[in-house]
C-alpha cells in the first residue's frame, strides 16, 4: 500500500517507519528542507529505542523516503496521514 504521512517530527517519523517495516511505500512530508535533507541522508532527528535501525533499513530497501513536495507524496497515496501540529496549537502559541 503506498502512504503518505504529513509532518515529519516525533508522531510522523515514528509512524512513517514503522509502516514502512510492514512492508508498504513510505512517503514522508516536511516543510522543515533541513530535516527532510538530514532524513533523507540517514541522519534520523529523534530518539525512540530501537527505531533508527528500522529507519534504516527501510530506506535502504526503497520503502522510506522524504520530500518537501505535498503533490508527489499524495498524488498515488491511498492513505494519508496529517501529523503536523493543528490549527488550534498554532492559535494557542499567537496568544
Ligand atoms: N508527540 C506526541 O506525543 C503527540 C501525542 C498525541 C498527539 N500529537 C499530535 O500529533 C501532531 C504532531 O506532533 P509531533 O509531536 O510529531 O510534532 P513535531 O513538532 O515533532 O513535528 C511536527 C512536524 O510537522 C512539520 N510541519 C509543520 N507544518 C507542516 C505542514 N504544513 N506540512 C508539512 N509538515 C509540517 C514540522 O516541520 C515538524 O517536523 C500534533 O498535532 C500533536 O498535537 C502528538
Amino acid at each position: 500500500m503506498k502512504i503518505a504521512v504529513v509532518g515529519t517530527g516525533y508522531v510522523g517519523l515514528v509512524t512513517g517507519t514503522c509502516f514502512a517495516e510492514t512492508g508498504n511505500k513510505v512517503t514522508c512530508v516536511d516543510i522543515d528542507m533541513a530535516k527532510v535533507e538530514k532524513l533523507s541522508a540517514g541522519q534520523i532527528t529523534i530518539y525512540e529505542p530501537g527505531l533508527e535501525k528500522i529507519f534504516l533499513r527501510n530506506i535502504k530497501e526503497e520503502r522510506l523516503k522524504f520530500t518537501t513536495q505535498l503533490e508527489e507524496a499524495v498524488e498515488d497515496a491511498e492513505i494519508i496521514f496529517l501529523l503536523y501540529p493543528h490549527l488550534r496549537e498554532r492559535m494557542v502559541v499567537r496568544i
